[in-house]
């Protein structure tokens, strides 16, 4: 597996391989204008012939980083990409002067739950009908947290 820190070049295969981890997906454009953002930064995982298996997408501001988007093709799953790209993604927050990540997840994503717990991150809130699921209705958030100072990547 490679890891490619994103720029336009990269916002085509982000927008792919968003496509494939969820419904709502995120146009190349909408991807080259959120990393134009300030303290905007991303990490595409490709296999070896590059064909990408899994962005994130993170954004620091006041201390603090932002997972914005974290998502793997259903057919590279269970093979350690999110665990590599979240683990990328900690020292580029960390020289943006983060000294904590917080993301939201949903509460009935049990393989992004264990995911994250396993990283160390810890639940800090809830945030109630925070995806809009419609017509199924409205699903909380998870709020979690990781100590940039005490985690290990
Ligand atoms: C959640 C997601 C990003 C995980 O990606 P992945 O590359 O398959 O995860 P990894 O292989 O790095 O898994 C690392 C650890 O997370 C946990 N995990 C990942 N998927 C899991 C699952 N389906 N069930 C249980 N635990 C799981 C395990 O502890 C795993 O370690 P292990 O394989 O050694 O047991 C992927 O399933 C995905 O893209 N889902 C759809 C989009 C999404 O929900 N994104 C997160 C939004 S907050």
């Amino acid at each position: 597996m490679n890891l490619i820190r994103c720029t336009a070049a990269e916002c085509e295969a982000m927008a792919a391989v968003h496509a494939q981890a969820f419904p709502a997906s995120w146009r190349d454009d909408e991807f080259e204008d959120l990393l134009e953002g300030a303290g905007i930064y991303g990490f595409l995982a490709t296999d070896e012939a590059g064909a990408p298996l899994g962005l994130i997408l993170c954004r620091v501001a006041a201390g603090e980083m932002e997972v914005l988007t974290l998502g793997v093709a259903t057919a590279a799953r269970r093979r350690g990409v999110a665990r590599a790209l979240i683990a990328a993604s900690l020292p580029a927050a960390r020289a943006l002067d983060a000294a904590e990540v917080f993301l939201e997840v949903a509460v009935d994503n049990d393989p992004a739950i264990a995911l994250y717990k396993g990283l160390g991150f810890r639940s800090t809130g809830l945030r109630k009908s925070y995806y809009d699921r419609r017509p199924q209705g409205f699903v909380d958030a998870l709020v979690m947290r990781l100590d940039l100072n005490a985690a290990a990547a």
